[in-house]
C-alpha cells in the first residue's frame, strides 16, 4: 500500500507534522510504504486555469517541483493532507496542492457528474487529513474546514473515505509530542485504519 503524506507547515517539526508522522509510523510497522513531501521546500504557483489538462493533456502542465508530487498522488492508495489551520483555512502551501488536484478531474466532468467517475486518481483511494489548530475544542465554525473539504473532494476526486484527525490547543511545535492523549487517539486511529 502507498502512501503519500504531504506536509503543509513550514514548520516541519512542529504540531501537524508530528501528528502525520506517528500516524504514518503506525501504517509503515503494518507494511505501508510511505513517502513524505515537505511542501514547503518545494517551489511551485497555484493552479492558472489553462485548463490544459481540459483540453490536450490528462495531467497539470506546469512544470514545477510539485509536477512529481501529483503524479506520485495518482499512484497512492492514501493521501494524507497534514497543515495547520492559518485564518480558518490549510496553509497556502497544501492549498496549492488541493487547487492543482483540479487536473485530476476529467474534462466535461459537469455532463458527468454523478453518473460515472469523473477522476484520474485510483478509484478507491482514501485521504486522511491532519489538523492542528490553537483554538480549542470549541471549534470556531470558520475553523472547521473538514465538511467542506469532505464535500468537495468526494464530489470532484471521487474519494469515498476521509478520516479526519484534529489536535486542539496546539500553540509551541512541541505541544502535540507532549500531548499524550493526542498522541495515543493517533496511534488508535492508525491502528484501526486498513492497510
Ligand atoms: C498565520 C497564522 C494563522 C493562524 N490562524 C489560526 C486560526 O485561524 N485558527 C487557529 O485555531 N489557529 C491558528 N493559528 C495557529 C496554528 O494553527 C497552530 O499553532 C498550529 O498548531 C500550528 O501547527 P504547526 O506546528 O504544524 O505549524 C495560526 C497560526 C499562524 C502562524
Amino acid at each position: 500500500m502507498k502512501i503519500l503524506c504531504l506536509l503543509g507547515s513550514p514548520r516541519i517539526n512542529g504540531n501537524s507534522s508530528t501528528m502525520a508522522h506517528k500516524f504514518c509510523d503506525i501504517l509503515k510497522e503494518k507494511g505501508a510504504e510511505i513517502k513524505y513531501v515537505e511542501l514547503n521546500k518545494l517551489n511551485y504557483r497555484g493552479c492558472q486555469a489553462c485548463d490544459a489538462c481540459k483540453k490536450s493533456y490528462a495531467h497539470c502542465v506546469l512544470k514545477d517541483d510539485l509536477a512529481e508530487t501529483l503524479e506520485t498522488a495518482k499512484e497512492s492508495d492514501v493521501i494524507v493532507l497534514a497543515s495547520p489551520i492559518y485564518f480558518g483555512e490549510v496553509t497556502a502551501q497544501l492549498k496549492g496542492f488541493i487547487d492543482r488536484t483540479y487536473s485530476y478531474i476529467v474534462p466535461d466532468y459537469q455532463e458527468k457528474i454523478g453518473k460515472e467517475s469523473i477522476s484520474r486518481l485510483k478509484p478507491n483511494t482514501r485521504f486522511v487529513m491532519i489538523i492542528s489548530q490553537k483554538s480549542g475544542e470549541e471549534i470556531l465554525a470558520i475553523d472547521d474546514i473538514y465538511p467542506k473539504y469532505k464535500t468537495l473532494f468526494e464530489m470532484f476526486l471521487g474519494i469515498k473515505e476521509m478520516l479526519l484527525i484534529r489536535g486542539c490547543n496546539l500553540v509551541n511545535e512541541a505541544d502535540a509530542i507532549n500531548n499524550k492523549e493526542l498522541m495515543k487517539q493517533i496511534q488508535l486511529a492508525a491502528m484501526e485504519f486498513i492497510v
